[in-house]
């Protein structure tokens, strides 16, 4: 089998339009139902649900007090928007740091899963990204296990990464599948 991957030439959200368009090629090949996007402010996956109204997306945001005190980082206009289109908005810990980043925060040192996000980071920060956020919508009973998905993360803003993927819950997280990367920043 002969796949296409697109390598972007830097990271980041000048990466997003096209990336959308890639997604919606593959899913279409695919028939692929369920996306999962990595989006703090909403605004990734507004995107993505101007491209594919009739895709079942998930828009997965930062948990509270990722950024201190309590605060989420979701933006109001993005969020409007998201309810009307029916598109769940998941807020909730994240599952490759979870109470391993308090550990090493107030202890020092890194805990196991800290190693396998640091290990995902190899590919890009979005491989990581799509890993975590599949877990966590899987988790929050919004994705099914037991069929592929579309995930799409990014470094920090937009989105530069999307990989099909067979998600799993945290208990087992080894039983997750990578099956395609669609696309990934190269450097
Ligand atoms: C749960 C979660 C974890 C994330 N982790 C990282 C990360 O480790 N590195 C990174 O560069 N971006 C990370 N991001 C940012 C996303 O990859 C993506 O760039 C961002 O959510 C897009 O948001 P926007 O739609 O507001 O632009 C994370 C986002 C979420 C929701």
């Amino acid at each position: 089998m002969e796949k296409k991957i697109n390598y972007f030439e830097n990271p980041g959200a000048e990466n997003t339009a096209k990336l959308i368009e890639l997604v919606k090629e593959r899913k279409e090949e695919l028939g692929i139902e369920n996306i999962v996007v990595a989006s703090v402010s909403g605004k990734s996956s507004v995107k993505v649900s101007n491209s594919m109204p009739d895709a079942n997306i998930i828009s997965i945001t930062h948990h509270a007090g990722f950024r201190g005190e309590d605060e989420l980082e979701l933006e109001q206009e993005y969020v409007e928007k998201l309810k009307r289109e029916g598109i769940p908005i998941y807020v909730g810990s994240h599952s490759l740091s979870g109470v391993g980043r308090g550990i090493s925060n107030k202890f020092g040192g890194i805990t196991p899963v800290e190693i396998i996000a640091g290990t995902l980071r190899l590919f890009s920060q979005g491989v990581k990204v799509c890993v975590e956020i599949s877990i966590m919508a899987a988790d929050a009973g919004l994705i099914p296990t037991d069929e592929e998905v579309i995930a799409l993360g990014g470094t920090a803003k937009g989105v530069d990464t999307a990989m099909v993927l067979k998600p799993a819950h945290m208990g087992n997280f080894f039983d997750l599948r990578i099956n395609e990367i669609i696309a990934m920043p190269r450097p």
